[in-house]
């Protein structure tokens, strides 16, 4: 049973490729933009520990899950869902997780694009004239600046949706690896460097402070699920990017030992990029809960002042667009899949189709900013409406239905095999996580969220 089934789009050539494409999935804008704006917007240290509490607790037996799911259907996660609940004796309907995924999917590479095409403005400005000769305010007021040109956002958008949608059309597999594998540790040391300069500014031990010091009066009733959004966002859980990554996996390679180095590399990254912009937020009288915007007015202020500040700031800024970009081809990749099993098109004209509607929903994000800020929500506008959706709900409950797929209509012959864990006490810690603590975990941050328990 095990190896008869192979994925039509090939195979990653070894456990090391596959890491590095799902690491390249995970470390991205979650981590260096995301991670610091959203526990800024959430107090700091208590939010931290919550999200450290769910990576390890929720988000590490899920990303077991969803891998070993992907391997074993190795097609897309709407087919293998399919196949692999019809493989149970369960109804086929549980597909409808796949499409949740493939919908998620979009809604999150519209505005990560958007905000990807910052990062390319960064590049041009700080190639071009670096922040030297800015003082604090310019900076913060090029940043207004950027967010209400709607033109300059939506060709920012358009580029980068372009060189995601290039890379898709020419096979997840091609240059992936090399890129990875030479960039992320790039991305990794200028990150030390930049705690190293941190650790310099009069804001350290604040900062410091701010992000590991837990001051539970700070965490408001929505924070334990914007931890749990976090997490499921960082890692690249719930929505299938993972998963048909997993069934490019071959068979010999150890899922639980691979998630786990992909989940502690995704966090240290994201600490890192904390421990790096929080004395920097602080040295420079920021406000931490400023949204969105937080690193692209921070860093530019540190690189204005840095010793090699300038060449730096460039590499940084082209390092983070290709953390971005590895990301947003695993947001693309599950809806092409499924276009080139189901509707027999070639690679190409998937990606671009699949591009184009991606591209089409993240107009909005883009004219959030600027012409359609008043069109709110909720109070929240079209970008924080897609930011919060995908993040704060439509991942967990992906992963929330992966877990139970996973745990309670799998047998457990099918996931043992699958999993192929050499120690029976391992298998058994996973299948526990993975059938109470995590389902219920998500369950209850749910309830409390909509303000029916209280934490
Ligand atoms: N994990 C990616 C990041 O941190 C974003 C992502 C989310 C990618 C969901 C795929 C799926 O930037």
């Amino acid at each position: 049973m095990i190896s008869k089934r192979k994925s039509i789009h090939g195979q990653w050539s070894s456990r090391w490729a596959f890491i590095l494409a799902a690491t390249g999935s995970a470390v991205g804008l979650g981590n260096i933009w995301r991670f610091p704006y959203v526990t800024g917007e959430n107090g700091g240290g208590a939010f931290v520990l919550m999200y450290l509490l769910c990576v390890f607790c929720v988000g590490i037996p899920i990303m077991i899950a969803e891998i070993m799911i992907g391997r074993r259907g190795r097609q897309s996660p709407i087919n293998t869902m399919r196949t692999l609940a019809e493989e149970e004796g369960h109804h086929r309907a549980w597909s409808l997780l796949g499409w949740m995924g493939v919908v998620a999917g979009f809604l999150i590479l519209s505005f990560y694009s958007v905000v990807a095409g910052w990062t390319l403005f960064y590049i041009a400005k700080s190639g071009f004239s670096g922040f030297e000769r800015m003082t604090d305010e310019e900076i913060g007021i090029l940043f207004e600046g950027l967010l209400t040109d709607p033109g300059l956002l939506m060709l920012l958008h358009t580029l980068f949706m372009a060189i995601t949608t290039l890379v898709v059309s020419l096979g997840v597999r091609s240059g992936l690896e090399r890129a990875v594998k030479y960039l992320m540790p790039s991305l990794f040391i200028l990150l030390l460097i930049m705690v190293g300069y941190a650790m310099s500014t009069p804001g350290f031990i604040e900062g410091f402070n701010y992000l590991l010091w837990p001051d539970f009066s700070k965490l408001s009733a929505g924070s334990v699920l914007a931890a749990l959004g976090q997490a499921f966002f960082s890692l690249s859980l719930g929505m299938g990017a993972i998963m048909v990554y997993g069934s490019y996996l071959s068979h010999t390679t150890s899922i639980a030992r691979t998630s786990v180095s992909i989940a502690l590399a995704d966090t240290l990254v994201a600490m890192l990029a904390g421990l790096a912009i929080f004395p920097l937020v602080f040295s420079s009288g920021l406000e931490p809960g400023a949204g969105p915007g937080l690193i692209f007015v921070s860093l530019p202020i540190a690189f204005g002042q840095m010793p090699f500040g300038h060449f730096i700031g460039t590499v940084f800024f082209i390092l983070l667009l290709f953390a971005a970009w590895t990301s947003s081809i695993s947001l693309l990749e599950p809806a092409v899949a499924w276009l080139v099993e189901n509707r027999n098109m070639r690679r190409n004209r998937a990606a671009i189709l699949a591009g184009v509607i991606a591209w089409l929903l993240g107009i909005g994000s883009a004219l959030s900013f600027n012409l359609w800020s008043d069109y709110k929500l909720f109070g929240l506008t079209y970008f924080d409406v897609m930011d919060k959706l995908t993040s704060n709900i439509l991942l967990p409950l992906g992963g929330l239905f992966v877990a139970i797929f996973a745990a309670w209509i799998m047998r457990r012959e099918s996931s043992r095999e699958e999993l192929a864990l050499k120690s029976m006490r391992s298998y058994q810690v996973w299948l526990v996580l993975v059938r109470y603590i995590a389902p219920v975990g998500v369950i209850l941050i749910f309830l409390q969220a909509i303000g029916l328990i209280g934490l």
